[in-house]
């Protein structure tokens, strides 16, 4: 398990499914904010759910976010399109409803940057978040990472197009 000051990052548990398909995937608005991708009903214990793993998908690092403070399950995160040839990966996270706001978030970005950069050697860290995610730009903010665009309505979200912010982090730019 990979450890922040208050979160930790381990592989994704069997037991972990039904809780983040309830919390996280159910929830039609979140789902459709946080992921880039339409929603749509999955069948419980499908292997089509969204939060099951496929550890064979060299590209995608999944993490199940967990409370180093008792061990309870507080959300996902991962790096994706991990791209060994320009040394670049995509951050991503959601915390369940009941832990946001209480600074795992910021500590979750932290330990993903620990992971790319010295874990995999990579060069540069990305996220792409709406422009009105305030806990996602200051997650993001507090470990260095920097605003280097916004791309205009590149987001459908529940019946509208949103603007995105590009922000950007180099290892040689990471503490
Ligand atoms: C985005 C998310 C991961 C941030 O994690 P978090 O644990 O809630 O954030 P933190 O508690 O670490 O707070 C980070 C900063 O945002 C601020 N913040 C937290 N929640 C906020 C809110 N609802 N409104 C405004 N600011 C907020 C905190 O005060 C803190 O600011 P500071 O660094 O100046 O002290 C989490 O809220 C979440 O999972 N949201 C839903 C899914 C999502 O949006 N995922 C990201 C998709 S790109």
């Amino acid at each position: 398990m990979l450890r922040g000051s208050k979160v930790g990052l381990r592989a994704r548990h069997q037991e972990d499914i039904p809780i983040l398909e309830a919390e996280l995937y159910d929830d039609v608005v979140n789902a459709s904010r946080a992921e880039g991708r339409p929603w749509r009903p999955i069948t419980p214990g499908s292997k089509d759910s969204r939060a099951a793993v496929d550890d064979k998908e060299e590209g995608h690092a999944p993490f199940s976010v967990v409370a180093l403070d008792g061990g309870a399950l507080v959300g996902i995160a991962s790096l994706w399109d991990i791209d060994t040839h320009n040394r670049s990966a995509h951050v991503g996270l959601g915390l369940l409803p009941s832990a946001r706001g209480r600074g795992y978030g910021t500590d979750v970005v932290a330990v993903l940057c620990h992971y790319g950069f010295a874990v995999r050697s990579l060069h540069r860290l990305q996220i792409e978040t709406l422009s009105d995610n305030v806990a996602m730009l200051r997650s993001a903010e507090r470990n260095g990472f920097v605003r280097e665009g916004v791309l205009r309505s590149s987001a459908w979200v529940m019946g509208e197009f949103l603007d995105e912010v590009l922000l950007g982090l180099l290892v040689e730019d990471w503490k």
